[in-house]
């Protein structure tokens, strides 16, 4: 069994996977609650978050799957990107428990976790295909070859998908996270009723920042009719950014010639991109936001370091 730890962002997370890719325990504790009201995430609170969540959370896992620790032959742990301080409350852990067992350490990326959300059981994709993931931090367009690696196609110039739901949440002022906020106000709304423009790039490349401009002109514009036009603005600026969303996915495999388009990362959750996009594989619905069972699941297709090699592994905030 693999133990996966996930601390990169704001959800505290550890959950056990067996290595044929069945989940045997997905404890995931969000902290959204906890900085809703700075209306994004402060990094040190969630460092010290993490530090009292990690045990609590890791004994839950181990509980759910009605095992041991004994059972464990490998950690999985992310080491980036993401905020460094919380990593580092993840990846300590993670070395502190396989140092003390002896057991082999897989350092993972944080993007290869959404990808690998998608091979576990029962119902797992198989490379090649095109994966977009959009979370709150990343907008990428992937070609998938084989299960360890991926080229990158496309990715935002600005603002991550996620981020451009969470932006318009807050002007619309629906708190913070607010992705899945916008697509329950927006199935009560026209989609037709106001017009925003998102940049078309050269390429497969995306921008969304300019929509977020757009939402903030027309909501001043409204004045004080804004409260019976939230619905529609919600479900207009949602319409904007999936649009943008499946044209480059659907070019992306044209352009790489894949039958298969797999849509990972917390966007993934939304109904309008799911329903927008009705032959495409999506991570199942607790594995889109962060979770350790995808990191679980992306330490089954790289070589562990064996102990106590990983002892001097460092976090880091981004790729290179
Ligand atoms: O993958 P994730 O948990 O974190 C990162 O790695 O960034 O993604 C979180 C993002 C947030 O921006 C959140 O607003 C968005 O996913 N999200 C959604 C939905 N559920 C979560 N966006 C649109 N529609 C949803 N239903
Ligand atoms: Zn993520």
């Amino acid at each position: 069994m693999i133990l996966g730890i996930e601390t990169s962002c704001d959800e505290t997370a550890a959950a056990l996977v067996t290595l044929d890719g069945e989940i045997k325990a997905n404890v995931v504790s969000s902290q959204a609650d906890l900085h809703a009201r700075y209306g994004g995430v402060v990094p040190e609170v969630a460092s010290r978050r993490h530090l009292e969540l990690v045990m609590p959370v890791l004994r839950e896992a181990l509980d759910e799957a009605g095992a041991t620790l004994d059972e464990v032959e490998r950690v999985a742990v992310t080491q980036g990107p993401g905020l460094v301080g919380a990593l580092l409350v993840g990846l300590s852990t993670a070395k502190a428990l396989a140092w003390a067992r002896r057991l082999p350490l897989v350092p993972v990326d944080h993007l290869h976790g959404h990808v690998a959300s998608l091979y576990l059981e029962p119902d797992p994709v198989e490379p090649p295909f095109i994966c977009l993931l959009a979370s709150g931090g990343h907008t990428l367009l992937l070609d998938v070859r084989a299960y360890g690696g991926f080229d990158v196609l496309g990715t935002t110039l600005d603002d991550a998908a996620g981020e451009a739901f969470d932006k318009g949440a807050r002007l619309l002022g629906l708190g913070y996270p607010g992705g899945a906020a916008i697509d329950r106000l927006a199935r009560g709304g026209d989609a037709t009723a106001f017009s925003f423009p998102v940049a078309r790039l050269d390429g497969l490349d995306f921008s969304f920042s300019g929509v977020k401009t757009s939402l903030l002109y027309a909501i001043r514009d409204l004045g004080d009719r804004l409260e019976a036009c939230r619905s529609d603005l919600a479900a207009s600026y949602q319409r904007a950014i999936v649009r943008a969303l499946v044209q480059g996915a659907l070019a992306a495999a044209e352009q790489a010639g894949r039958d298969t388009i797999a849509v990972v990362g917390g966007v993934a959750a939304n109904s309008e991109l799911r329903a927008a996009l009705p032959g495409a594989r999506f991570a199942p619905l607790a594995l889109c936001t962060d979770n350790a069972a995808m990191i679980a699941s992306a330490g089954r297709y790289s070589r562990p370091l064996p102990y106590p090699r990983y002892l001097d592994l460092d976090a880091y905030a981004s790729r290179v």
